[in-house]
């Protein structure tokens, strides 16, 4: 695997992006523990956008369970279709959530998270984790991190 991650400072947030994704690719090829490998996901992308809070949720059961995160201390178990995590759990869907104050059942592990988004990652056809991103600015996330963090979770899928 690498050693560090390189990403130009004065790249758009895509370029940036295009960066990361084949040193995520190497960061995780030919390691099979998985959390080994969502620590090192959640790590490259905090190390590259310093994101608030970047973490997984696992399914466990009836529950998500926090997984390998990186940022302030956080919930530890989400049920099916409560807050953000969960409802992209129950409908299998990217959420992207601008204001989270604005979204009804919106779960504040943090007062300090303004707008998050959350992705699932598929196994056998059911979730089987999300990716939950939280910045401290409103309106942080748009479609080129939807675009770019759903081909991560296409990395993900392979090794869960
Ligand atoms: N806000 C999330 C909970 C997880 S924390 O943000 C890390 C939600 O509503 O599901």
């Amino acid at each position: 695997m690498a050693e560090n991650l390189i990403i130009s400072n004065a790249s758009t947030k895509a370029e940036r992006y295009e960066e990361l994704l084949p040193q995520i690719e190497s960061l995780v090829a030919g390691e099979l523990d998985l959390v080994a490998n969502l620590a090192n996901v959640a790590a490259a992308l905090k190390q590259t956008f310093y994101f608030f809070w970047v973490g997984f949720y696992l399914v466990k059961g009836n529950e998500l369970v926090l997984g390998p995160f990186q940022g302030p201390i956080a919930c530890t178990r989400i049920g099916l279709g409560k807050g953000v995590c969960g409802t992209c759990w129950k409908e299998k869907k990217t959420m992207l959530v601008p204001n989270v104050d604005e979204f009804q059942g919106h779960i504040a592990c943090s007062s300090d998270s303004k707008s998050e988004i959350v992705l699932p990652a598929l196994k056998n056809n059911e979730v089987f984790l999300v990716l939950d991103v939280d910045s401290d600015h409103l309106n942080d996330f748009d479609g080129t991190d939807e675009i770019y963090l759903a081909r991560v979770m296409k990395i993900i899928e392979r090794f869960i």
